[in-house]
């Protein structure tokens, strides 16, 4: 059910690419859906000249084996339109990303798109940003510093760890803290307070980034724009 969701949300976002488009490609299962239906429309030639930029070593593996073409992000010059997922997303199309880690180079390649869309299924709509856990990037150096002031804080900090209980390690080679914060009233007072933290590289509040949400509900795709 939720596959088949984010599937059509995926499939849903191939009709804003274009031939000769740079394309920005997320990252998370989402994301993987949507660089095998843009593989598939270059093979079958649908569309051509299509250049990515991605947004992880995953989705650049992925979109390599699909047969699509994957330039650093230093040797182009604009992307015009990037796709991928969201952990949550409000009514104002802000979102929480990064449950798969990648959020550093997502809100970097979210920043510099002509578009931002976002696909996904519905149990990622919510009325107030916080039930998942805001994931903040930090300086592997930092960690603990950090942890604790986050904690002093009171976001109920914990240190991500991979399924065999060691730390998490980002493709930049940082560790992420995901904040059990259940309610998010202020997002912008939040990212403040975040951003303001010497140590913490970035977080996983995109607000005012998206400018469509696709998402996949009851084999239909529902399209929210701001
Ligand atoms: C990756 O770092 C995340 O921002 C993903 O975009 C997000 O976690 C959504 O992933 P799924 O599509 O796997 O739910």
């Amino acid at each position: 059910m939720i596959e088949a969701e984010k599937q059509i949300a995926a499939k849903a976002a191939l009709q804003y690419i274009k031939s000769n488009m740079v394309v920005g490609l997320g990252t998370g299962s989402t994301a993987n859906y949507f660089i095998r239906y843009l593989g598939a429309a270059v093979k079958n030639e649908a569309l051509h000249t299509v250049k990515c930029v991605a947004t992880s070593k995953a989705s650049t593996a992925l979109a390599r084996e699909v047969g699509l073409d994957v330039t650093p992000l230093n040797s182009i010059s604009k992307i015009d339109v990037t796709v991928d997922g969201a952990d949550e997303f409000d009514s104002d199309l802000n979102l929480i990303k990064g449950g798969g880690g990648a959020l550093v180079q997502e809100k970097i390649i979210a920043s510099l798109s002509s578009q931002f869309i976002v696909i996904t299924d519905a149990k990622k709509q919510v009325p107030t940003l916080g039930a998942f856990k805001l994931p903040v990037e930090v300086f592997k150096f930092a960690r603990m510093p950090v942890l604790n002031k986050l904690a002093v804080m009171g976001f109920n900090p914990s240190l991500r760890k991979d399924t065999d209980g060691t730390v998490f390690i980002s493709d930049n080679g940082n560790v992420i803290i995901d904040l059990d914060l259940k309610k998010i009233e202020r997002p912008e007072r939040l990212q403040e307070q975040l951003q303001n933290i010497p140590g913490i590289l970035d977080h996983g509040l995109f607000l005012g980034f998206a400018s469509v949400v696709l998402m996949g509900k009851n084999g239909k795709v529902v399209e929210f724009t701001t």
